[in-house]
């Protein structure tokens, strides 16, 4: 069968356009879609701020950044996917909203076409069985900042082929990746072990174990992690966290991913993290300070 060479990524915002920038630069003929001109322009101007950023600390030539630009075509019509070898999910962690994208798309794209998704915790069985193609239908997790973190979780369903996952893998390991396989259960490997470590320093900070910048210190220094949970909380949105937390507690019913009550009050107030510049930290300063939140 045919090897990948046109890809396509579905949702131009933080992952979308970072795996668009990770695609393009590798060579492939990228087209985004979007939901409106707005999204895609927005997602466009993403893209070239990135590879801008990269030119200006003399990792990537002008003309380079250009020949990558040149590759990424953004469209709003998903008809404009139907000569694409691989299609990329990256949108909303919604399933119905998935799901009424890949059965249009399903009936548009050759049956070669590998339909993958960047989800974080819904199963790639739940999106698979609403297309006839969950054969040719795997998980590509990739992690934020997607153009910096070098990991891609390659993810096999019960129903994924041995044909599509390999070209899936060796399509990850193209973009400069390393990939690993998991299974299709929520959260595959990171998000498994990373979620109830994050729920968990939520838990500790509602105890009055610590402050929460001792916390976040005592991990970074203790531990070495680039960045304490807080602040991680903060990065990944705390309404993304929620989200996921939720769809693991009802994958897995076990305490230790439900969400804990602080965590719901923030979403609650739309304390999500960098985004809304409020999260576990106030971000509307010059610097981070820490919320008043318990
Ligand atoms: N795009 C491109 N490059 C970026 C970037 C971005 N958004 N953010 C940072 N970088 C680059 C910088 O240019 C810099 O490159 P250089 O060393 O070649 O100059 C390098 O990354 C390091 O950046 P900084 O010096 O500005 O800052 P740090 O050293 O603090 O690194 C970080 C920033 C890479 C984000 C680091 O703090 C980190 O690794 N944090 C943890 C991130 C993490 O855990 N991500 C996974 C989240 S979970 C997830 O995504 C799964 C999902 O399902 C929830």
């Amino acid at each position: 069968m045919a090897e990948i060479r046109k890809v396509a990524v579905l949702g131009c915002g933080l992952m979308g356009s970072g795996i668009a920038e990770v695609c393009a630069k590798a060579g492939y003929d990228t087209t985004v879609r979007e939901v409106n001109d707005e999204l895609a322009q927005k997602g466009r101007a993403a893209i070239e701020k990135s590879l801008g950023r990269a030119v200006e600390k003399g990792k990537l030539e002008a003309s380079a950044r250009d020949e990558i630009l040149g590759r990424i075509t953004m469209t709003t019509q998903l008809a404009d996917l139907k000569d694409c070898d691989l299609i990329i999910e990256a949108v909303t962690e919604n399933l119905d909203t998935k799901n009424e994208m890949f059965r249009e798309l399903d009936t548009v794209c050759p049956e070669h076409t590998i339909f993958a998704s960047n989800t974080s915790s819904l199963t790639i069985a739940a999106m698979a069985a609403a297309t006839n193609r969950p054969h040719r239908f795997v998980g590509l997790h990739f992690f934020n900042p997607v153009p910096v973190m070098k990991l891609v979780e390659v993810v096999r369903s019960i129903a994924t082929d041995a044909d599509a996952f390999r070209v899936a893998y060796d399509f990850a390991s193209s973009l400069g990746k390393t990939p690993i396989e998991a299974k299709d259960t929520s959260g595959f490997v990171v998000n498994r072990l990373l979620v109830p470590y994050m729920l968990d320093a939520i838990r500790c900070l509602e105890q009055g174990l610590a402050s929460m910048e001792d916390i976040d210190t005592a991990m970074t220094l203790g531990t070495g992690y680039p960045m304490g949970p807080f602040v991680l909380c903060d990065f990944v949105g705390i309404d993304t966290l929620y989200y996921i937390s939720e769809i693991m507690f009802e994958e897995f019913r076990e305490p230790r991913f439900a969400p804990p009550p602080l965590l719901r009050r923030m979403v609650t107030l739309g304390y999500y993290g960098r985004k809304t510049k409020r999260g576990f930290y106030d971000y509307r300063g010059e610097k981070p300070v820490p919320m008043a939140l318990v």
